[in-house]
């Protein structure tokens, strides 16, 4: 994969101030629903949190409103520097409840873009629906597995593709489905701890490349199809630090996830070359651009 460095706008990425005025009065505070603008208006030094929000990685006091604008304001961002049209068109695959990816194409497109997500889990989109009813964009989703998205969509009709937060969970649900568990109606946190341990059991086992590899190629390849060339996949994955040393838990998984997720990517031949942003560190985010 080749690599270039792109900036945004304004010079460097996520530059602590400029993503404090953005979540506490600016694009991202302005997608907000009523109800989360005044809990965000009553937070007191929003400022410093952001700082804590934006370290690898995430601190204990973490404030959860302002991590959720944050984790907005850096696609926000990703979405200025790399300029895909106003009016984009988005996919994310295993949204769950988590608005981030939403509030950020809200706020850069100014509610003309398209959003589709393709998501399992049924309770989890029940609370996604309710905490994005305000906004403008139009929002499909679509309920199956993202593994099945050539049969629902057609190839070269998005902008950008987003996997926020979603390596783990294509992972987890690939190691969860096979051994009984149906994770389309369990309650997903109280169920992911036996997730994550399954998923841990076959890393250890060296089983991820028959189960968890495959299924994470083939949702990844057709993002690659459906994504128009000269369009952009972008990967997240934040980790809590109160994860270290935990017995239970895959830190070393976890922590590389994303340079495994670019290594299986290079590997596999698809015709995307890896994006440098300044300001982005390499460890928890990889943007791939989709080759002509
Ligand atoms: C905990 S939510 C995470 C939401 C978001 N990615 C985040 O981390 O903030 C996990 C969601 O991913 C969905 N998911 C996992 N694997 C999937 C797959 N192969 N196809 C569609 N949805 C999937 C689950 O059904 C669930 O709704």
């Amino acid at each position: 994969m080749t690599q270039a460095t792109r900036r945004g706008p304004w010079g460097a990425l996520w530059e602590a101030g400029r993503m404090a005025q953005e979540v506490a009065e600016g694009a991202i505070f302005r997608c907000l629903d009523p109800a989360a603008q005044t809990e965000m208006a009553a937070i007191p030094d929003v400022a410093g949190k952001v700082v804590g929000a934006l370290k690898q990685p995430k601190p204990l006091d973490i404030c959860m409103p302002v991590l959720n604008a944050v984790l907005a304001a850096q696609y926000y961002e990703v979405f200025e520097a790399l300029q895909p049209p106003r009016a984009m068109t988005v996919y994310e695959p295993c949204v769950g409840a988590s608005n981030p990816v939403i509030l950020a194409v809200e706020a850069y497109s100014g509610g003309t873009a398209n959003y589709l997500t393709i998501n399992l889990n049924r309770k989890l989109r029940t609370e996604l629906q309710a905490k994005i009813a305000h906004l403008k964009m139009s929002v499909r989703i679509i309920e199956d597995n993202a593994q099945r998205a050539l049969r629902h969509l057609q190839p070269h009709s998005f902008d950008v593709a987003c996997f926020h937060h979603a390596v783990n969970d294509i992972l987890q649900t690939a190691v969860s489905e096979p051994r009984g568990m149906d994770t389309t109606a369990v309650d997903w946190f109280p169920n992911e701890r036996q997730m994550i341990e399954w998923l841990a059991e076959d890393d250890k086992a060296g089983r991820l490349a028959q189960r968890g590899k495959p299924e994470l190629l083939q949702i990844v390849g057709d993002a690659a199809r459906l994504v128009r060339p000269g369009g952009y996949l972008l990967f997240d994955h934040w980790n809590w630090c109160r994860f270290i040393g935990v017995a239970w838990f895959p830190w070393d998984l976890f922590f590389n996830l994303i340079p495994m997720t670019r290594q299986w990517i290079a590997e596999s031949g698809l015709p995307l070359s890896e994006v440098r942003l300044d300001g982005v560190d390499p460890q928890w985010w990889l943007t791939l651009k989709v080759q002509g």
